[in-house]
């Protein structure tokens, strides 16, 4: 059956696209090193795997906003790493994995506000920003970033301002690794009364200063949102929360009530242990750092030049004559290295390419040494 002359026709996923490069990398002996997706490879602690499979909690139903535990766990956690103190109680709610609530928030949000129609979004950014506002029917309309990919808040034209139903911030951000001024955020959508949604889910992987949470200069009209798939190695089993401005949690739990949004209860129990735990993470700090400075090495060899980002695991590295896909190409043939051309990010990151470095040192190393 075929949907009717003008429906949505849902675009291939970017990834989709990178697969003959891989085909080519199998080739070479010891196979492809893809670190196009930024899906971990390393394992979580013992104690959460523990938690996961002796919660008990499979039987019933798990509360959509989060246990209690849940949500103490996770606000202990940003009081202990960002400082900043959160009410567990009316304050936050749970998420499955942050994706679902990056996609299916503009749509919550539209029913709460019919007059607004935009969602506003970095530009060169996760393109789940922009996939929101089509799957709510509204207008994508792109944050130009300047030159050290930071949103630009100065270039919001003031007749999509009224229009916004949310801005999204990004901080460290994907795939460039700036860090956008917060506070700033912050203080454009209360003037505009615009909520700012700000996405932290790489903010345990800043480089560069202390790591920074939109919460820090207070909740009134804002959310921050986080995962513990890139904090604690758990991408696979869904776990987030969003925390912030009380009137905003308290629509949106009662909204994903409604709609279902569970986070499975064993899930929730082992997210509990992760976020009690910080050595996992201190760990994971040094080992991304490192799988970094090979990164830039690779490239180096390569006579490209590239940078420690200011956050994130992602290395985003400008393409000779801006070639994205001719770079994509010479990397999976040479080095068996799969990056993902910027265009995924939007049309101002074209000249760029994203490696994740998401695979072991001794990945990496290989692709190093087949240059030799
Ligand atoms: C910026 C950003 N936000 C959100 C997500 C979603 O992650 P998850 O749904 O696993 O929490 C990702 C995943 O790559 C991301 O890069």
């Amino acid at each position: 059956m075929t949907g009717a002359v003008g429906g949505f026709v849902p675009p291939v996923y970017p990834y989709d696209r990178l697969d003959d490069f891989r085909a080519s990398a199998a080739g070479l002996e010891g196979g492809a090193i893809d670190c196009s997706i930024g899906t971990p490879f390393d394992p979580p602690p013992a104690a959460v795997i523990e938690a996961l499979s002796t919660s008990g909690a499979e039987r019933g139903y798990p509360p959509s906003i989060g246990t209690l535990e849940y949500r103490t766990a996770a606000a202990d956690w940003m009081a202990r790493q960002l400082g900043v103190t959160i009410d567990p109680v009316t304050a936050i709610g749970a998420c499955i994995g942050t994706k679902e609530f990056v996609a299916g928030t503009p749509h919550y949000l539209k029913l709460r506000d019919p007059s607004r129609d935009t969602v506003l979004y970095p530009a060169v950014s996760y393109p789940s920003y922009a996939m929101g506002a089509t799957l709510a029917g509204c207008r994508a309309v792109p944050v130009p970033v300047d030159e050290g990919w930071r949103i630009d808040l100065s270039a919001i034209d003031q007749a999509d301002a009224d229009r916004a139903l949310c801005l999204w911030v990004n901080t460290p951000g994907n795939p460039a690794g700036g860090l956008d001024d917060l506070a700033a955020a912050a203080a454009w959508g209360r003037a505009n009364g615009v909520p700012v949604l700000s996405d932290e889910c790489y903010v345990e992987f800043t480089w560069d200063g202390p790591a920074r949470t939109i919460l820090s200069s207070g909740s009134d009209g804002v959310l921050a949102v986080h995962s513990l798939s890139k904090r604690s190695n758990l991408a696979g089993t869904r776990a987030g929360f969003y925390a912030g401005d009380v009137d905003l949690v308290h629509f949106l739990r009662e909204i994903r009530k409604h709609g279902g949004c569970l986070v499975p209860g064993p899930v929730q129990a082992a997210a509990v242990a992760a976020w009690r735990d910080q050595a996992h993470v201190d760990e994971m700090r040094r080992t991304y750092h490192d799988r970094l400075e090979l990164g830039i090495e690779l490239f180096a060899r390569l006579g490209i030049e590239a940078h420690m980002p200011q956050g994130g695991f992602y290395l985003w590295v400008a393409a000779p004559d801006g070639d994205a896909w001719a770079l994509t190409k010479m990397l999976a043939e040479r080095t068996g290295v799969i990056v993902s051309p910027g265009e995924f990010y939007g049309p101002q990151g074209a000249g760029h390419v994203r490696l994740a470095v998401v695979q072991p040192l001794e990945s990496l190393q290989r692709a190093v040494d087949r240059l030799t």
